[in-house]
């Protein structure tokens, strides 16, 4: 028997290693947003999403509650549902609930690289009768890949939250090309994308007044100290939001407030005053934008809907023959 206190830290991932030291080593110096998901940022990321700066959750909730049963009325059939980066499981609740009184039953799917964010996933959706619940602790690609398929029943991904965010454009296309690969004609990915530029909404939705956004971003720096045995101080780093105009991103950097010298896997980083550690950035794509990477992607968008209040688009892709 073991009980989680016997657990020790995971020894870090080489290739994970190899990436933080290329991007220390960066000019500008940069992190891998994927170590910002950890269990503690994952459930940072989660008091975000309750944060009044960060509408667009509620806009996507707002979304889902308005329009899953139009959502599913495209989608006829027997569905199976996977969702990429379920959070709270708070949104698959919404979507499930009229599937399972359509079709009695159903098989969900969470992927997530948090193993505490799926756990909470699987707390709230079971509180609904008749979904079965699988979680798969994994990367968005490798676990739809593996993840098992229901026989007979068309497969739907979620994939919400703005999520898709965090890739460039050329990543992102090369993103939905990955998930249609898995898929089969007829399955279908529903895509939630915040598709707003206006600064002066964005940066306070990323640098909120009570410090949880800076937390969340700080938290990498604790992580490498933690799992890396690096020794960053945390108070020599201020977290700041920027809107990228030409790319139509919001940045998240960590800017030395001093000049300090940081040592990794025995190598030392030093960090001139004002220098920043950029270390994840959120791309805003317009809904048109999207219909044309869902048709070059192999798919057809079979509909759009934006919300009144929040530049927020669900798109339904079906995946093509
Ligand atoms: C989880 C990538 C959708 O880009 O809005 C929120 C992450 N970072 N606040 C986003 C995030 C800071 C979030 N995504």
């Amino acid at each position: 028997m073991s009980s989680s206190s016997d657990r020790v830290a995971p020894s870090p991932d080489p290739a994970v290693t190899e990436a933080v030291l290329r991007g220390l080593r960066g000019a500008p110096p940069s992190l891998p947003s994927v170590l910002l998901y950890d269990d503690l940022g994952s459930a940072l990321f989660e008091a975000i999403t309750h944060l009044p700066e960060y509408e667009l959750s509620r806009a996507d909730a707002r979304l889902l509650e308005a329009h899953a049963s139009a959502e599913l009325a495209a989608l006829p059939g027997r569905l199976e549902v996977v969702e990429l980066g379920p959070g709270g499981g708070r949104k698959a609740l919404t979507f499930l609930a009229p599937l399972c009184a359509r079709q009695g039953a159903v098989t969900f799917t969470a992927i997530d690289v948090s193993s505490s964010a799926l756990d909470a996933c699987r707390r709230t959706v079971e509180t609904l009768a008749g979904v079965t619940v699988h979680t798969l602790e994994d990367t968005y690609l490798e676990g739809l890949a593996r993840a098992p398929r229901e026989a007979g029943a068309r497969r739907v991904v979620l994939f919400l939250g703005s999520n898709l965010s965090n890739f460039d454009r050329a990543a992102a296309v090369e993103f939905l090309r990955g998930v249609r690969a898995a898929l089969a004609p007829g399955d279908a990915l529903l895509l939630g994308t915040d598709i707003g530029s206006d600064p002066a909404r964005l940066v306070p939705a990323y640098d909120d007044a009570l410090g949880v956004t800076a937390a969340f971003d700080r938290n990498v720096l604790a992580r490498l100290n933690r799992e890396w045995g690096a020794d960053f101080d945390l108070g020599a780093f201020r977290h700041e939001a920027r809107w990228n105009a030409p790319e139509r991103r919001i940045e998240m950097h960590l800017v030395a407030t001093r000049a300090c010298e940081v040592h990794l896997c025995g190598e030392a980083f030093r960090f001139a005053q004002g220098t920043s550690i950029w270390t994840e950035s959120s791309h805003r794509f317009d809904a048109r934008e999207l219909r044309e990477w869902a048709a070059q992607t192999g798919f057809a968008c079979e509909a759009q809907w934006i919300d009144a209040r929040w530049p927020f688009a669900h798109s339904l892709l079906v995946a093509r023959p």
